[in-house]
């Protein structure tokens, strides 16, 4: 495997980390890779934030779903989808009957700020930092505006947890679906339930019927520990309110 594979291969997601802030070398060099990144029409269309400060972390890690090892992570990088600043330079500019942004600017920020922050995972790896995403970010809309200090059009897409290995780390991989139920050729297959059953078969054998919410299968035990859960529905809401101002009014 040549180098840039087996960073892809060795990844996972470390919630452990060794107690060592991330040189500023190191953090330079991330940032530097990330900003490589692709990134629609090159308006980069998408700002960072580097947060060191342990109140910050300790706030992160309450109001992103109760994860206390986000504030035990020497760093956390947040994405955010931003469309203030080309917003702001329309204005500038006089553009005449400039619009707000819309759902489509959000989307296409949103990819731009996630495919950076994917860059960043393995430009972490491949420096032997290890690093997790946290989609609890998208919760709390109204907190983490005031919190990070957020204007109307930047959104936070995708956060991230990153320190170095800690020593004797042994990484698990985690289980994918087989390929050939997530690649398809050239058209979508929309799969039928005897697939369906053959591709969660193998996840199911790690039910327990001993369940807080009383499922009796593998699906009904996923849809309440995720889709039913309180903080999907905190998400939900959270964006909702998020988009609220994403509504591409005439200004
Ligand atoms: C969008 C997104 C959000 C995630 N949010 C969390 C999170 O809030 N907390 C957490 O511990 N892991 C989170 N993860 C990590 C996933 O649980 C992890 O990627 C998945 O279980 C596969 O494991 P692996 O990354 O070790 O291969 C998230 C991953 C992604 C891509």
């Amino acid at each position: 495997m040549n180098p840039v594979l087996e960073t892809i291969h060795r990844r996972t997601s470390l919630r452990r980390y060794k107690d060592t802030p991330i040189s500023d070398n190191d953090l330079q060099t991330i940032l530097a890779a990330t900003l490589r990144a692709p990134t629609a029409g090159n308006m980069m269309l998408y700002s960072v934030l580097v947060i060191k400060d342990q109140a910050v972390k300790e706030t992160l890690s309450k109001t992103c779903d109760n994860q206390p090892f986000i504030a035990k992570a020497p760093l956390v990088l947040i994405f955010l989808a931003d469309y203030q600043r080309w917003f702001d330079y329309y204005r500038l500019s006089e553009v005449q009957e400039l619009k707000t942004p819309d759902v489509g600017d959000l989307f296409l920020a949103m990819d731009d700020a996630i495919i950076a922050a994917q860059t960043a995972v393995l430009a972490a790896e491949s420096l032997g930092m290890g690093t997790c995403y946290i989609g609890d970010i998208m919760e709390n809309y109204e907190t983490h505006r005031e919190l990070l200090g957020l204007p109307d059009y930047v959104f936070p897409a995708a956060m991230l947890t990153l320190g170095y290995y800690p020593d004797e780390y042994k990484p698990i991989f985690r289980d994918r679906f087989p390929s050939e139920y997530i690649v398809h050729d050239e058209t979508y297959r929309h799969l039928g339930d005897e697939e369906l059953k053959a591709m969660f078969s193998e996840l199911e054998k790690g039910f327990s019927p001993n369940n807080k919410f009383g499922a009796t299968n593998m699906g009904q035990f996923t849809y309440a520990r995720k889709t039913g859960s309180s903080f999907a529905r905190e998400m939900s809401r959270s964006i909702r309110a998020a988009l609220e101002n994403w509504q591409g009014r005439l200004s």
